[in-house]
């Protein structure tokens, strides 16, 4: 879950590697460092901390010249986030420099063998032991990819990395296995990086590298081979979105930014998938009708924000379709030996197509035969790539490690999925799924409406900011969002929240309520309002101050509630979307108001590309 970035070409390296960590931080801010060519020798600068931190030691954009470099932003997972940890790593000559997303799961062998071969380490990190490798095959008289191959060769594991060699200027080795690695193809100029954003001011252009790929990026050329070093047709891919997308524009932060984004994000994904009449258009999935129509059974496999859309969308599929929905947590899908076959649908859904445990869960499902359709915002991530089928959500790139517009596109998405299956299977009349197209593109306007209220929700947010214990309670899909709007707040503001579904309140949770505990509930109408109400009263006679989220024109609810959030009416199953806006706010406001970061909260990625 760290962020990679390499450069070989022209100008100086440094200001373009700092950029490209700027724009990579979301994968990780433990640590960050790079190393540049300069004056004939492998220069490492790295800091424990976030970005500004190395910026501050390297004192100014020129500290560093050298035209090839590497840089790295760390999310540790062997050894702690110092500054002797963080990356990059040097061989003992210190003319290798290595940096590296993922983790050798054979470094500890590895460091012994080569310990014992006299290789002095300087770190706790797994990843040195690469930059020894490297070394003991250049002293074989390998050319440098040829020794990065070799070292590759040993690796057990998963891993993106960048490599620079003192004897060979210009030239910066990438490879990689299980997580991403991109290459850019500039104007004298070439980089690799984790993820396309790293250096999109320079180009747009370049290849996804594929598992146990090389490749060597010099000013002039991008090579790609495989381990053995023949020559391989890479994926090429040109990005589609401007580097504004992955700007503040204005806003105080991403969070901000991305939340008001919604309505468009909304728009977007709905967007020319429907006919005139209606009917769902999505032949881009590449999965036929007839393959469709054998589906006897769903899996949804997910994890985070991601599995509370898969939730939401359990409630739609059974309830259009008439299909056995499961979902799952996709960290423990595959270690559980589920019941697949050919019939069974495996929907996994992943905002950056990259997170190891649903990566891991497709894998598996595919092995079983069962067919995968993925639902992503990432063109060309991993997970899609490895899928049989594809929809993507265009939320764009969102930034803020929280998800916000990611997860309404994705309850967007399922929801076409959801009527596109009961179209396929006849199980909806085609004005009945006519009729709920209608109301989902009446969403964005809804949303809209719902961010005007910010101020109404920060009021209250402002309020209960120094409760230390939160719930959130829903029944019916209420209760997926209940999950969400608890992750959310825990995530930003580091206070304790839980999610529960209403009624299980009182098979133990509801001893945690004392006096004024805010307890947030999720509350539009529904065929359950009238036995939600009673779960208000239940709490609230136990001294819980009650933040209702209700339908505009509910007047029963304010008798029950402290506060009362309003969102506009909304058939039931499409709800999610429009009260999902309310919790995102209240969690928004919460961690303002507690000076929180927002957009970098500790301890977390916006990848989790390990398991
Ligand atoms: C929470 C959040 C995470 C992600 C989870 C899955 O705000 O962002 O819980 O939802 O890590 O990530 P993706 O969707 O990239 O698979």
């Amino acid at each position: 879950m760290c962020g990679i970035v390499g450069y070989a070409g022209n100008q100086q390296a440094l200001p373009i590697l700092l950029e490209g960590l700027r724009r990579l931080e979301y994968r990780g801010y433990d640590s960050a460092g790079v190393a540049v060519l300069d004056g004939g020798e492998v220069q490492v600068v790295r800091r424990a901390g976030k970005l500004e931190a190395l910026e501050q030691a390297l004192g100014s954009d020129t500290a560093l010249n050298g035209v090839s470099g590497i840089g790295h932003t760390r999310w540790a997972t062997h050894g702690q986030p110092t500054d002797r940890n963080a990356h990059p790593h040097l061989d003992c000559s210190g003319r290798v420099a290595v940096i590296h997303n993922g983790i050798i799961e054979n470094f500890y062998t590895l460091r012994q063998q080569l310990e014992a071969d006299g290789h002095r380490f300087a770190s706790q990190t797994d990843t040195e032991c690469v930059a020894h490798l490297v070394e003991g095959a250049l002293a074989e008289g390998l050319g440098f990819a040829d020794a990065v191959r070799k070292a590759l060769k040993r690796l057990e594991g998963s891993f993106a990395l960048a490599v620079l060699h003192q004897g060979d200027p210009g030239v910066v080795v990438g490879a990689k296995r299980d997580l991403p690695l991109v290459a850019g193809r500039g104007e004298g100029e070439n980089f690799v990086a984790s993820d396309f954003a790293a250096f999109l001011d320079h180009t747009k252009d370049g290849v996804i590298l594929e598992d146990d790929q090389v490749v060597v990026a010099t000013p002039e050329r991008l090579d790609v081979t495989d381990l053995d070093g023949d020559p391989v047709e890479a994926y090429e891919h040109h990005v589609d979105w401007d580097l504004s997308a992955a700007e503040k524009g204005g806003y105080e932060h991403f969070m901000l930014k991305e939340m008001h984004e919604q309505p468009l994000a909304i728009k977007q994904t709905l967007e020319g998938r429907t006919d005139p009449q209606g009917r769902l258009l999505l032949d881009e999935l590449r999965m036929s009708e007839d393959e469709l129509r054998e589906v006897d059974k769903v899996f949804v496999v997910a994890c985070g924000t991601a599995y509370h859309s898969g939730l939401v969308a359990k409630y739609a599929i059974e309830h259009w379709t008439r299909l056995p929905v499961e979902i799952e947590i996709a960290s423990e899908f595959r270690y559980r030996d589920p019941v697949l076959d050919r019939n069974t649908l495996v929907i996994a859904i992943s905002q950056s197509g990259e997170t190891a445990d649903t990566l891991g869960a497709v894998r598996y499902a595919r092995r079983q035969r069962a067919r995968v359709l993925t639902v992503c915002n990432t063109v060309g991530a991993s997970i899609p790539r490895e899928s049989d089928a594809v929809l993507y959500t265009r939320a764009g790139p969102e930034v803020c490690v929280a998800a916000t517009k990611t997860f309404a596109t994705q309850l967007a998405a399922m929801y076409l999925v959801a009527l596109y299956l009961a179209q396929v299977r006849g199980t909806m009349f085609t004005d009945e799924v006519a009729s709920v197209v209608r109301e989902l593109e009446q969403v964005p306007g809804k949303v809209e409406l719902c961010l005007e209220r910010s101020d109404q929700v920060r009021k209250v947010a402002e309020q209960y900011k120094d409760a230390h214990d939160w719930l959130f309670l829903g029944r019916h899909v209420g209760y997926p969002m209940a999950l969400e709007g608890a992750l959310k707040l825990k995530e930003i503001s580091y206070l304790h929240a839980e999610g529960y579904p209403a009624a299980e309140l009182k098979h133990g949770p509801i001893a945690l309520i004392e006096d004024g505990t805010p307890v947030v509930v999720v509350h539009p109408s529904s065929h359950v309002y009238a036995k939600m109400l009673t779960n208000i009263q239940e709490v609230a006679a136990r001294g819980a101050a009650i933040i209702a989220i209700a339908e505009d024109g509910d007047r029963e609810v304010a008798a029950h509630a402290t506060h009362v959030l309003r969102v506009p009416p909304t058939a039931q199953l499409l709800a999610p979307l429009v009260c999902l806006i309310p919790l995102q706010l209240l969690s928004y406001h919460v961690a303002v108001a507690r000076g929180c970061p927002i957009d970098k909260p500790r301890n977390l990625a916006k990848s989790v590309t390990v398991e």
